[in-house]
């Protein structure tokens, strides 16, 4: 009997044993299992990246389409390039700014886009490191209020960025009768500029805030303001500077970038750049919607250069912020309005940077502004878009 006993219970030991055995074995299984598909997931990613990379540094990606995080930016060959400009012809050029010629061209889909030669590129190794991080950045961007890369050649000796077309251009040419191309355009009406502001401000939010990390502009400025047909505003070039060349100036370290008369005085003497460098200039471009000047302009009489430094002591106060509109928005506005964007212009270049506003403090605040003009238009049966009619309801002054 004793010994029956004892033996069931050996039998019971080792069935228990049995299964924490195959339990063992199965857990150490899965963990294997989960290990092998783990490496190989790592291994083949960086293939892929590998083999984007080694088709860049080959240049003969033919019309290849590579998908980085769900963003697809399509790699053309100089040749493609050079077809879609009519051989970079000048009378495809659109701008020159900063990094090199823009120029007008159409590619075989019939796609219309605005092609940017970078200058200096190609020959330094920094500038291909920063050239690879800066597509990756920008391939991961996309907001209405950004405008759209649609993609790229980079060869040995060749750097070219390809952008959606922006039929009307920068900001600046509307706001300022010397235009590079001769022809003098229709100066933008309050409304419009009014709009402009706000999409503006979206398209640095969204940098600041939709985006983690924050990017930082690093150029805000009336030009890199890019017009749709329709006069809706895209925020172009962000990030760009960090790709220019070295010999921009100084040390890389404190090395300033961006447009004289945008850059933060904090920016320009120390090198120390925050998103609120980026408010300042937005700030600027503020200034220059309202009074149609330039940001420096050294013909203009004594003390009238530097528009912030003119306009700044003027921002506060209901009286005199009038003085400083452009003459030719005149009776587009009503003082309510104008002390409104005043403000938050005065706010955007206060010299201390902590004290300027976000980004999206920014489109708060001009967002009421933008919509009660549009209840008015709606009740008064006017159509709210670009036009330069003078609104005969709202003269400057009435409120
Ligand atoms: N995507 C685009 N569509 C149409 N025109 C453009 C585009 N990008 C740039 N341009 C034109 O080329 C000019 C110079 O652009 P850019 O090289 O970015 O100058 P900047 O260095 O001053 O920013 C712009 O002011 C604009 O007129
Ligand atoms: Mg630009």
């Amino acid at each position: 009997m004793e010994t029956d006993e004892a033996y069931q219970r050996k039998e019971r030991d080792s069935l228990v044993a049995i299964v924490v055995l195959a339990c063992l074995a199965l857990t150490s299984l899965f963990v294997a299992f989960s290990y092998y598909c783990y490496i190989r997931n790592k291994v083949s990613k960086r293939h892929r990246i590998n083999k984007k990379f080694n088709c860049e540094k080959k240049g003969d990606c033919q019309n290849q389409q590579e998908v980085t995080d769900n963003n697809a930016l399509q790699i053309f060959t100089f040749k493609q390039l050079h077809s879609a400009t009519g051989g970079f012809s000048k009378s495809n050029v659109v701008g020159h700014g900063g990094f090199g010629l823009v120029y007008r061209g159409v590619l075989n889909d019939g796609r219309k886009v605005a092609i940017k030669f970078m200058d200096n590129a190609g020959k330094q190794g920094k500038m291909n490191s920063r050239w690879r991080l800066f597509v990756e950045l920008l391939s991961r961007l996309r907001s209405p209020y950004l405008l759209a890369l649609l993609g790229y050649c980079s060869d040995s000796s060749h750097k070219l960025l390809v952008y959606e077309f922006m039929a009307n251009g920068g900001l600046q040419e509307h706001l300022y009768p010397n235009n590079r191309s001769g022809s003098v355009p229709l100066r933008l009406d309050w409304e419009t500029r009014m709009r402009i502001a706000l999409e503006a401000a979206k398209g640095l939010e969204y940098l600041h805030e939709q985006v983690s990390p924050p990017v930082i502009h690093r150029d805000f400025k009336s030009s890199n303001i890019l017009l749709d047909r329709n006069f809706h505003a895209k925020v172009s070039d962000f990030g760009l500077a960090k790709v220019g060349s070295d010999k921009a100036g100084g040390h890389v370290s404190t090395r300033v970038l961006g447009t004289q008369g945008y850059v933060a005085p904090e920016y320009a003497l120390t090198g120390h750049l925050t998103t609120k460098s980026d408010v300042y200039s937005y700030g600027i471009v503020l200034l220059e919607l309202l009074t149609g000047r330039v940001p420096v302009d050294m013909k203009r009489a004594t003390g009238e250069g530097v528009l912030v430094s003119w306009a700044l002591p003027q921002l506060g106060d209901r009286d005199k912020v009038m003085d400083i509109m452009d003459p030719t928005l005149e009776g587009q506005y009503t003082t309510k309005e104008v002390v409104q964007v005043a403000a938050i212009a005065a706010m955007c270049v206060q010299a201390e940077a902590d004290y300027r506003p976000l980004m999206a403090d920014v489109v708060q605040s001009l967002v009421p502004l933008i919509r009660s003009r549009r209840s008015a238009a709606k009740l008064s049966g006017c159509s709210s878009s670009f036009s330069l009619a003078r609104s005969p309801d709202s003269p400057a002054g009435s409120q």
